[in-house]
């Protein structure tokens, strides 16, 4: 699938209240067969060249539901990016978890509705292995990073809503029922292009409100005002994360697709 332009191995997209990470040094919009990505920044941590893609883009103007996730991704391939550290924004479903927390999931449920969600529309038919969906080793070292900083989860279930409207509290009495932890509105498709294209990807997301039912009305205001106040924890884990990442990638991330066909065309 198409080759890689320059060489960045590393990438981190940013949620809500990320959306300008690091010193840059270069930023390009690529073209894909999926549309433009949005802007790309290529910054550098101590010697790493890291690539940086803010979610929403610059401004933050474009809603989850309207994200091009394809492209965005695609892009990121083109780049030659190998891992991707995202961060998310959640409202909080399980009582224990608070706002402020951080959180590294495990596993994910897609609510999603209305989302191009593959890059394997056609021939070959393709089912890619998604049964540990964030890469092992790039958790890992998220989590030790994040216990440096503060409260963090390191067990948790995602489940991404397709919004941009917050939940009814019948939808997260239903989400606690089916065992997830967290709720948001961006995780998906992004986890699973990422792996259909053999990147490692994991993210660390920061409760932001308790869900729809746990606490007083939601409003946006509040997301933003505690993403304000987490983001330096959430910069400093990345950093540490992408400068202690090991060289060469120890994980199976890279193999699903290869695994999910019958045969190599
Ligand atoms: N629901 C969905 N997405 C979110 C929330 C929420 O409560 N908080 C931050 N992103």
């Amino acid at each position: 699938m198409g080759a890689a332009v320059k060489g960045v191995s590393i990438a981190v997209i940013g949620g809500t209240g990320l959306e300008e990470i690091f010193n840059t040094s270069e930023i390009t919009n690529i073209g894909t067969p999926y549309g433009i990505s949005y802007a790309i920044s290529i910054c550098k941590i101590q010697n790493k060249e890291v690539a940086f893609l803010p979610r929403h883009g610059r401004r933050h103007d474009n809603p989850p539901h309207r994200v091009n996730y394809r492209a965005n991704i695609y892009a990121l391939y083109k780049l030659g990016v190998e891992r991707i550290i995202a961060t998310n924004a959640v409202g909080a479903i399980n009582p224990k978890f608070k706002p402020g927390d951080l959180v590294v999931p495990h596993d994910l449920i897609d609510f999603t509705r209305q989302r191009p969600l593959t890059f394997y529309d056609q021939a070959p038919v393709t089912h890619i292995d998604f049964t540990e969906p964030y890469c092992p080793e790039i958790r890992k070292i998220l989590i030790e990073k994040a216990r440096e900083v503060g409260t963090v989860h390191e067990q948790a279930v995602y489940v991404c809503t397709e919004g941009p409207r917050f939940e009814t509290p019948a939808e997260i009495r239903m989400f606690r029922l089916l065992g997830c932890d967290v709720v948001g509105m961006t995780g998906m498709p992004e986890a699973v292009l990422a792996r259909e294209l053999g990147i490692c990807y994991a993210t660390i997301c920061f409760v932001s409100n308790m869900a729809a039912g746990l606490s007083d009305r939601l409003t946006y205001k509040e997301v933003l005002e505690v993403s304000k106040a987490v983001m330096p924890k959430i910069r400093k884990v990345i950093s540490e994360a992408i400068l202690s990442l090991p060289e060469v990638r120890g994980c199976q991330c890279h193999l699903s697709a290869k695994l999910g066909r019958l045969e190599e065309k």
